[in-house]
């Protein structure tokens, strides 16, 4: 079977990159990328293609290619379900907050909303792609729903979980490691070979994996999960190597010129964020749980455990160096992002670290080259910590990175971005009380040239003799 219409149902951080590369690759394809969220949808097809909805480099560009040939973004979901050969569900799949697994379970009521409505409009056989990232086993669900809801046309459910990263994701899509699909070799052969088909248009044949359907769900997470696990491994070293006077940067160099070990997510940090590992993780933790694998459920979760002890330790550590009282002083947020080159701030170690020195009556001061003032208000109120009063008392968010510094107490780097390695820390330093302090919660910044200026330097994990 040859695919010449594909549709996407979530436009957010996955469903909007892959399908404006599978668009740009594939001109033979039809590629309509649907949502609920009309805000979302307009922004999408926003005349000015610097204002799309996600900020990755290389992105708009990609979609000023495509959009409108080949690549079309709706609010017309059942329209676009309808047309669609091939359908990608590529909604969100957040821990659930609520009722049973409340806490660690993903939340699949997104998905099954999807799987519904695919059976309550599809007139013709199609293929369903699972493109979130999902427990092992949901394809059965899917499946269940789709075959007793339907009006009797034939399903295929594949997995094709997506690696990108946020922050490199156009390069990611364009050059994958691997492009994993998970079918049902028996009676769904057709369907693998069809999405082979469309990865093979740019991607090496040897890159395309194809396994059960299982195996490649559960690649995902774990996936995931050793990639965090590597980052709570550091950033544990990164403790012990601020009592003992070892470096973690020499020492993450040391280890990972092992070929066995490698040089990738070595990089001590305030600790890891975004919208997945915690999520994929607890989600993990969760499916050993209900198999009653508790000892693989515990190891796992240390992960986490590892990763909240850093936001608070670097939190701590704030604190304590201001002479045990941050009260009334304003501290100045570089970034707010949970990466640098994105402008997604979900899991964002900032959150958890100004929530904590909000709690100590710290003046929060933030500048984020990408991210908007409105988003780092939604993100405090989203904790559930305090009203929109005490939040906007407590935090200005700032456009301009030396007004946001001036007259600051402390600096607190929270995201990587390479605009603050190259500002004039002089400057930065002649405008704040003093001593001024800097807490590089990304170790980017170099200590010999911040110390010279006369800043006190904390570096994660730094040599402290
Ligand atoms: P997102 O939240 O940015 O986008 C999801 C979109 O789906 C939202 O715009 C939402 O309005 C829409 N949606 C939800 N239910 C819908 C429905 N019934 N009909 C139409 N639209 C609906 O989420 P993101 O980050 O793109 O993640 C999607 C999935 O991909 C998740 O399972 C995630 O774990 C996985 N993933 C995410 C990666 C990332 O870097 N963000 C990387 C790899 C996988």
């Amino acid at each position: 079977m040859k695919i010449t219409s594909i549709c996407c149902i979530g436009a957010g951080y996955v469903g909007g990159p892959t399908m404006a590369i599978i668009a740009q690759k594939c001109p033979h394809i039809k590629v309509t990328v649907v949502d609920l969220n009309e805000e979302r949808i307009a922004a999408w097809n926003d005349d000015d293609v610097n204002n799309i909805p996600i900020y990755e480099p290389g992105l708009s560009d990609l979609v000023a290619e495509a959009r409108g040939k080949n690549l079309f973004f709706s609010t017309e979901v059942e329209k676009a379900i309808d047309e669609a050969q091939m359908i990608f569900i590529s909604v969100n799949t957040p821990t659930k907050t609520y009722g049973l697994g409340k806490g660690m379970a993903a939340d699949l009521k997104y998905i099954e909303l999807c799987a519904r409505q695919i059976a309550a409009v599809a007139k013709e056989n199609k293929i369903v792609v699972e493109k979130s990232t999902l427990p092992v086993r949901t394809a059965e669900a899917v499946k269940n729903i789709l075959d007793n809801t339907g009006n009797g046309v034939q399903f295929q459910i594949l997995s094709n979980p997506e690696f990108l990263a946020e922050g490199t994701a156009v390069q990611d899509l364009l050059n994958p490691d691997r492009v994993l699909i998970g079918g049902d070799a028996t009676n769904g052969q057709e369907a693998i070979d069809a999405l082979v088909e469309v990865y093979a248009n740019w991607v090496p044949r040897e890159k395309i994996l194809t396994t059960n359907l299982w195996s490649s769900e559960l690649s995902k997470l774990t996936a995931n999960a050793f990639l965090a696990q590597r980052v709570s491994s550091i950033n544990a070293m990164s403790e012990l190597c601020e009592k003992t006077g070892a470096d973690i940067n020499e020492l993450s160099k040391a280890i990972g010129m092992d070929s066995r070990i490698g040089p990738k997510f070595l990089k001590a940090s305030v600790g890891f964020g975004g919208s997945c590992f915690q999520k994929d993780i607890l989600n993990l933790v969760y499916i050993a749980k209900t198999y009653g694998l508790n000892k693989v459920a515990d190891y796992w979760e240390q992960v986490v455990i590892m990763n909240d002890h850093q936001k608070r330790r670097f939190s701590n550590n704030i604190v304590q160096t201001l002479y045990n009282t941050v009260s009334g002083k304003k501290i100045a947020f570089l970034g707010w992002a949970f990466k640098k080159d994105t402008n997604d701030t979900r899991e964002s170690a900032a959150i958890n670290v100004s929530d904590f020195l909000l709690n100590e009556q710290a003046k929060i001061a933030v500048y984020d080259p990408r991210v908007k003032e409105k988003q780092i208000i939604n993100d405090l109120i989203y904790l559930k910590s305090r009203s929109l009063d005490d939040i906007k008392k407590g935090v200005i968010v700032y456009d301009n990175p030396y007004e946001v510094c001036r007259g600051a107490h402390a600096i607190a780097i929270l995201t990587e971005w390479d605009e603050f390695k190259e500002y004039d820390w002089q400057k930065i330093y002649d405008n704040m009380q003093k001593p001024a302090f800097v807490f590089d919660g990304r170790n980017i910044l170099d200590a010999k040239k911040m110390t010279t200026i006369g800043f006190v330097f904390n570096a994660i994990g730094g040599a402290n003799e």
